[in-house]
């Protein structure tokens, strides 16, 4: 199995998510640690009553960016992560951390990319006036939530939804999807070659749910 890093900043229902989905031997990975930058993570305590390692490393301890990003590296190499999953983690990684961790870290953002890269994507996908919105998983570039696309989810919208209805719908979403993108790279079926993600044959539908 595929020795798995969660870095999170929050209230973990992701991370949440994928502890649920490696319980099942089956599963091709295993969470192996929980590192947050928010020493007050919610999901930092879930983590750790589900008996993970967490380690929690705030920006503020560091001098710089770069700095914050090597610890973080070296917690991940001493936790030996094969892979690392961004499950709400809310800043942006270095150009040399994303290097490191090319082909092998993974993001969700929620929003059907390209659309509504960045923040508040539900309140401006209200705004827009879509009928349709969603969730992706998608390899880490250096570029913010631009990297080549695993797995997506749509949902309707609604038109009495709020933020707060459209949030919930899509939340439940991301914990389908990410676990299932999560088997498909832990397998090698999903692999990002030339800036894109290539699947091996028969693969390709389990990305679309
Ligand atoms: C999720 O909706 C995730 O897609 C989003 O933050 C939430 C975290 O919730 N991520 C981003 O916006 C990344 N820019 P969770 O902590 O309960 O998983």
């Amino acid at each position: 199995r595929k020795r798995v890093a969660v870095l999170i900043s929050g209230r973990g229902s992701n991370m949440s998510a994928l502890i649920d989905a490696a319980a099942d031997p089956d599963f091709p990975a295993e969470i192996v640690g929980v590192i947050s930058d928010k020493p007050d993570a919610l999901g930092l305590g879930i983590a750790a009553s589900r008996g993970l390692a967490t380690k929690s490393l705030p920006r503020k301890d560091y001098s710089s960016k770069e700095a914050h990003d090597g610890a973080i590296d070296a917690a991940l190499v001493a936790m030996k992560a094969d892979l690392v999953v961004l499950a709400g983690y809310m800043r942006l990684l270095t150009a040399h951390f994303v290097e490191k961790w090319h082909g092998r870290m993974i993001n969700i953002h929620p929003a059907l990319l390209p659309s509504f890269k960045g923040l508040d994507t539900h309140r401006r996908a209200l705004e827009a006036g879509v009928r349709i919105h969603g969730c992706t998983v998608h390899f880490v570039t250096a570029e913010m939530d631009d990297g080549p696309i695993i797995a997506q989810a749509a949902v309707p919208v609604l038109s009495d939804d709020t933020e707060a209805t459209l949030t919930a719908r899509v939340l439940k979403a991301e914990h389908r999807i990410y676990p299932l993108a999560l088997r498909l790279v832990a397998e090698g079926k999903a692999k990002m070659e030339g800036g894109r993600t290539v699947y091996s044959a028969f693969h390709e539908n389990e990305a679309k749910a």
